[in-house]
């Protein structure tokens, strides 16, 4: 079926990237040229984000992962990383009673255990009351580190060899996939990073091995549902041959 978008680029969802990845970049940039905290730039870009989400949901993508906290955003001002942190505990809030609607499954991926005790109830909360929707899985990278997720898989398998469950020998990308936070679900099949820079920053670096990459200058909450459109029918017009020819 072709989805005919209003800036009349037409996404085939019969096509369409399994897995979009985002590294939503360019908050503080958006405040600043307008003369505003900085917390006003990521508020902006969680209401972005929502719109995003529900275009994706709306044309049939399977799974989006969004880079919402590094393991490195912990060295940020005190006062940023508070304010982030109740964003993501209200969006957590929020996602329960608005995404659950549109049948979004919510889960967290990155380490739980620097997180509040507050937060890590309620991302076990959100992910329990959303696990039986049947719409998009939405991913958010939280205390996510892409090296980290890749360690944490890595100890997980030792601890499986040293207990005589599998054998070194055993141990193959199937089920290195499956022991990272994202395990059961498609490699990035596309990833968007926005506000021109063209870095990966430590996201998703075993799953976006044949990942298109698309990037844009627009200001995170500057990107609009027609831009993700954008982003989807221009990598339906990329060859992809994933190291053949
Ligand atoms: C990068 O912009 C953005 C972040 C570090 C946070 C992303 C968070 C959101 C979009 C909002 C909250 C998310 C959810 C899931 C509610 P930056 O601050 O590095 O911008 P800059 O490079 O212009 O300074």
């Amino acid at each position: 079926m072709l989805f005919r978008t209003k800036k009349t680029v037409d996404i085939d969802t019969s096509a369409l990237p399994r897995h979009i990845g985002i590294i939503m970049d360019g908050n503080g940039r958006w405040a600043k040229k307008r003369g505003l905290p900085r917390s006003a730039g990521h508020k902006a870009g969680a209401e972005a984000l929502k719109k995003i989400i529900t275009e994706a949901n709306n044309l049939g993508v399977e799974y989006i992962t969004v880079y919402a906290f590094s393991t490195e955003n912990w060295k940020r001002p005190k006062e940023e990383v508070d304010y982030l942190m109740g964003l993501l505990m209200d969006y957590l809030i929020n996602a329960e009673k608005t995404l659950a609607g549109e049948n979004v499954v919510i889960r967290a991926i990155g380490s739980r255990k620097e997180l509040s005790e507050e937060m890590q109830r309620q991302i076990i909360k959100t992910e329990e009351f959303t696990k039986n929707n049947t719409g998009i899985v939405m991913n958010i990278a939280l205390n996510y580190g892409g090296r980290e997720e890749i360690l944490h898989a890595v100890k997980d398998i030792s601890r499986a060899v040293k207990a005589g469950e599998i054998s070194a020998d055993d141990i193959n990308e199937r089920n290195i996939s499956d022991a990272l936070y994202t395990g059961g679900q498609p490699d990035v099949d596309l990833l968007i990073r926005t506000s021109g820079e063209m870095r990966l920053s430590n996201f998703m670096l075993w799953q976006v091995s044949y990942a298109e990459m698309w990037f844009t200058d627009k200001l995170w909450p500057d990107f609009k549902p027609a831009d993700l459109r954008k982003a989807i029918y221009d990598f339906q017009n990329r060859g992809r041959r994933f190291g053949g020819v």
